[in-house]
């Protein structure tokens, strides 16, 4: 069977005096239409470091209203460097690129080819962003998310959820992505958000889905697909101002009645068209050292020496925490981050029957962090003059991880 031609399909979807229905415009694209849409889209623009490479700065009466958004994300979201970050519908990448900056791991997902090709240029042709670690993948499947369960830390969904056909089947999703107590974060329109004009012009030009945002709705399904908390932002884009005298009252707790009106209208009138939120997988909000599959690290000598008469081994160590989770403190019991080092002598045997256990730190080394570290330890004159020490990263009564590092000693040095 032919496929409707546009005009055919948009009569579905219009009435007569050519309101467009965004639920009857769902109905009649099947998922690729949308995709060979965004991606045409993207294909047409000349010179992304025109408009698209400069966001958030590309408009100065936008970047406000974007970077306070980002703010309002930033505060829900609770990021921690290492933390890998889903960037949904990420178009030409601002966001991922803002991410990576902190210390994040991002991932771009989007459904056009076309937009990715440019975040990835961006990425690219950035001397900073060129060297941090983010990813870009396209959304190739109506519905899905291309990555494993419980593989990312945050799913943030900027301007990007009230285009996809089927809000809920995506709350499925990212349900399934995020690891335990992960969080989703959305900054999205309002529930009038398909009735504006700025929408209709949009959905009847180009038949993009310009969807309403229904908390209600939302949270309904968000619950069905697994999430067990919800958190509304409540925040005011533009500041307001005030002379110096009514400022120096403010400061005393004095603020003007009047003045508190017009913050309470400006309140309301951005709850309004705006819904900025987070939505909450069950868990510990952040994995720690605690759980094995959190755990990541990389060992590196950067100095050692041996004092034969004391036989006293001292080694500095670079260690980075690339797991999801922070490393608890050294003494801090159950999952305490040690580093476990023994020896051995030529004939295998080993110094001592289990390993011994020195600390890495006296506070939490969050994902992501780096510290240098330097150890000393006694090696039993039994072994004689050459052997080698392994020293390995070990989450207290969890797991040792990391590849270990080996030091050999010997006379010759
Ligand atoms: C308004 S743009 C926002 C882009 C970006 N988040 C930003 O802040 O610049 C919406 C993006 O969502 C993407 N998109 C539309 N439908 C999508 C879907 N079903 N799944 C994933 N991304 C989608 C579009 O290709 C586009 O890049």
């Amino acid at each position: 069977m032919n496929q409707p031609t546009r005009f055919e399909a948009a009569a579905q979807y219009t009435d007569a005096s050519g309101f467009i229905d965004v639920k009857k415009l769902i109905e009649a694209y099947p998922f690729e239409d949308h995709v060979r849409r965004a991606d045409e889209y993207f294909r047409t623009i000349d010179d992304p470091w025109v408009h698209h490479f400069r966001k958030p700065y590309h408009e100065i009466h936008d970047t406000a209203a974007t970077l306070s958004g980002f703010a309002a994300v930033l505060k829900l979201g609770k990021f921690k460097p290492g933390h890998v970050i889903v960037d949904f519908g990420c178009g030409a990448g601002w966001l991922s690129a803002a991410l990576s900056m902190m210390r994040c791991k991002p991932i771009g997902l989007d459904i056009s080819e076309g937009g990715l090709d440019m975040a990835r240029r961006f990425v690219n042709e950035h001397p900073l962003l060129s060297t941090q670690d983010i990813r870009f993948e396209a959304i190739r499947k109506e519905k899905s998310v291309p990555l494993d369960d419980a593989s990312v830390d945050r799913v943030i969904c900027f301007d990007s959820f009230h285009h996809v056909s089927d809000q809920a089947a995506y709350l499925n999703e990212f349900h399934r992505v995020l690891a335990p107590g992960g969080l989703a974060i959305f900054h999205e329109p309002g529930p009038r958000h398909s009735r504006t004009d700025q929408s209709q012009l949009e959905m009847r030009e180009f038949a993009v889905i310009e969807n309403d945002i229904f908390i209600e709705d939302i949270w309904a399904d968000a619950q069905k697909a697994g999430f067990v908390g919800i958190e509304m932002a409540v925040f005011n884009e533009i500041p307001l101002t005030v002379d110096l005298k009514g400022f120096n009252r403010g400061i005393k707790g004095l603020l003007a009645p009047w003045t508190y009106y017009k913050l309470g209208l400006q309140l309301m009138r951005q709850m309004n068209d705006k819904r900025v939120f987070v939505l909450r997988k069950a868990g510990p909000l952040d994995g720690s050292s605690r759980f094995a599959d959190q755990l990541g690290g990389r060992l590196e000598v950067v100095e050692r020496s041996f004092e034969p008469e004391k036989r006293i081994l001292t080694a500095t160590l670079n260690l980075a925490n690339q797991g999801r989770g922070h490393w608890l403190p050294s003494g801090a019991g159950f999952g305490a981050v040690n580093l476990g080092l023994n020896a051995s002598g030529p004939d295998g045997a080993k110094a001592y029957a289990d390993a011994i256990h020195l600390p890495v730190a006296s506070e939490e080394t969050t994902a992501g962090e780096s510290r240098r570290v330097t150890v000393k330890a006694e090696i039993p004159w039994q072994l004689g003059p050459v052997f080698n020490v392994e020293i390995q990263l070990v989450s207290e009564h969890v797991a040792w991880f990391g590849e270990p590092v080996q030091i050999l000693i010997s006379p010759e040095g």
